[in-house]
Order: structure tokens, then C-alpha cells, then sequence
């Protein structure tokens, strides 16, 4: 194997990006370089102590935390207690956190390190867009050191926050529509492709049965995920959003990806939000996104188990 890839994750645990952390610091094709939190699913002050919890539970102290962006760049900040709890993480008896956020915040943080690296970081968002937007603002001379944005957002078919819009485009449409047109290498991994990647309760079974904390603990956390959607749309089986992009970059012959052009609708009444995919090649415009359409729902439920399982 060639040697591990550099990414950085900015999330806003969540349910589902509990699991993507726990994929990508179980995965040997990765090296996580640190953990940037946004406001999302709940507050920024919250997202960011679920990741230091989640680390605390892993034992992997060592990575870095660094807290972004409380609201997204021009709107109030929306979330999501009803899918994720108030506190963003509800449903487990999680630890305490063992290590502290960086006091020098996540869009330095993410400067720092891009600089840093010997060689292009691949940036795996799993949040509302907000500070990879402003990154991007702040800090247009790191583009070269961004390898690929491989983000979990948008849909090329209907939303789950609006009828159009997909709940992590939504909260902060401006920032999405900075990364969209950013001319950076795009994964798009949006709810065309993470509702194929399900969970539901034999999955909180076989967790359960892993017989160790973190074991125990995602099976909590996947009961409680499964307890929305089960009132929402009438079954257990969760789409498990986040894993899904860090699964791209990891193992990317498990997701099937289409180039299309994608942007981001920012002032429609009804369409704030949107990710407007060009489904026909209309003429001038050309494709700027890799949009990841399939995987297989077995293959992806295994790769997550086995990595809770890494864990003791
Ligand atoms: O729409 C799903 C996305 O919104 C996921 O990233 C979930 O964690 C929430 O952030
Ligand atoms: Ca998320």
C-alpha cells in the first residue's frame, strides 16, 4: 500500500460524524492530521466537545481538536436537536473529554497545517461549509496544498431539510457555494449515495456485541440515530451520512462517482440551499465535481463495524 493520506475532518458531531471519525482514525490508508468543528448539529461549543468525547472514547487524545465557526457567514445558525438530541450526540454514556481544543481555533489550524504538509492534504467535511469557506477566503495562496475536497452535502435529487436542500448546504449556502466554485478537485457526497449506506438494528446488535465500550457506546449512539428516522420516514435503517466521505477517500473503488457540474443556490425562497446539478451536459457547463452515486450497503456497514471494532 502506498503510503497513508494526509486529511483533516471538519464535522459537527453528530451521530453519523462520530462514525466518520471513528472510520478514518481506524483506517490505515489515512492519516488524520487533526479535527476541525463548525456549528451544525448543534452549537459549535458542543460539536466541539462531542469530538474531544468521541476522541476520549477511541483513547486517541493525540489528535488534534480545533474549533471553527459558530454561525454560518451570513445567516443565523440552524440545528438539529430533533435528529441528534440537544446535544448533539445524545443517546450514550460517553466520556468525559481527555484533551483540550487548540486555542488558535480551526481556520488557522487548517492554515498551519496545509503549510505545513509536505505534500497536498485531502480536507473531508462533514458539516455545514462555514470554515472551509472562509479557509478558502482567507487563504486562497494554500489552494495547491488542498489535494481534494471530499465533502458529505447536497443531492442531486430532493433534500432532507428542505424539499430542495440537503441539511449541511442549507445551514451555510454561501460558504458551500465558495467551495463549489473554488476550481479545488470535489467529491460530493450527497444523500444520493448516504441512503445506500444504512445502519439500522441489527447493526446496533452486532455493535452490541462487539462486547467493549466504544462497542456498547455506538450501539447507544445508532439506537438513538435510528429512533428519527424510524418516526420520520417508517424504518430504523439510518443513512450514516459522514462515514460515507471519509469511505470515498479511504477505499474509493467501494463509491461509485459521475462528473457533473454543481452549484449552490443561495437567494431562492424555495431553493436556498440547493445543489443545482447539471444532469445533461448542458453546453458551458463544465464539470467541476466527482458526484458519488453508489455503494454497496453491506460492504459499507462491515467497514464501520470493523472499525468500532478496532477499538477496545
Ligand atoms: O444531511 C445530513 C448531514 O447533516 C450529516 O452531515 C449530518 O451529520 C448533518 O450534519
Ligand atoms: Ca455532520
Amino acid at each position: 500500500m502506498s503510503h497513508p493520506i494526509p486529511v483533516i475532518l471538519d464535522c459537527d458531531p453528530g451521530h453519523d460524524d462520530a462514525l466518520a471519525i471513528t472510520l478514518a482514525l481506524a483506517r490505515p490508508e489515512l492519516n488524520v492530521l487533526g479535527i476541525t468543528t463548525v456549528g451544525g448539529n448543534a452549537g459549535l461549543e458542543n460539536t466541539t466537545r462531542n469530538a474531544l468525547r468521541i476522541l476520549a472514547l477511541l483513547n486517541r487524545p493525540d489528535v488534534p481538536v480545533a474549533a471553527g465557526i459558530d454561525d454560518p457567514l451570513l445567516r443565523p445558525l440552524e440545528t438539529a436537536p430533533e435528529v441528534h438530541g440537544k446535544s448533539g450526540l445524545d443517546g450514550a454514556d460517553l466520556p468525559e473529554p481527555i484533551s483540550e481544543a487548540r486555542p488558535e481555533g480551526a481556520i488557522a489550524f487548517l492554515a498551519a497545517t496545509l503549510a505545513a504538509s509536505p505534500e497536498p492534504v485531502t480536507l473531508i467535511p462533514t458539516g455545514p461549509l462555514t470554515n472551509i469557506g472562509l479557509l478558502l477566503l482567507a487563504h486562497p495562496e494554500l489552494k495547491p496544498k488542498i489535494a481534494r475536497i471530499c465533502l458529505m452535502g447536497g443531492a442531486m435529487g430532493a433534500g432532507n431539510w428542505t424539499p430542495s436542500a440537503e441539511f449541511n448546504i442549507w445551514v451555510d449556502p454561501e460558504a458551500a457555494r465558495i467551495v463549489f466554485r473554488s476550481g479545488l478537485p470535489i467529491t460530493m457526497c450527497g444523500l444520493d449515495i448516504t441512503h445506500k449506506a444504512l445502519m439500522g438494528l441489527p447493526e446496533v446488535d452486532r455493535l452490541r456485541a462487539l462486547g467493549t465500550r466504544p462497542g456498547d457506546v455506538f450501539a447507544d449512539l445508532l439506537f438513538f440515530f435510528t429512533r428519527f428516522h424510524l418516526e420520520r420516514y417508517g424504518t430504523a435503517d439510518t443513512p450514516i451520512h459522514d462515514a460515507v466521505a471519509v469511505a470515498a477517500v479511504a477505499l474509493p473503488h467501494l463509491v461509485g462517482t459521475r462528473p457533473h457540474h454543481v452549484d449552490v443556490e443561495v437567494n431562492g425562497e424555495l431553493t436556498r440551499g440547493m445543489t443545482v446539478v447539471d444532469h445533461r451536459g448542458q453546453p458551458g457547463k463544465t464539470p467541476n465535481v466527482d458526484v458519488a452515486l453508489d455503494i454497496d450497503r453491506a460492504a459499507f456497514a462491515e467497514l464501520v463495524i470493523e472499525a468500532v471494532a478496532s477499538f477496545r
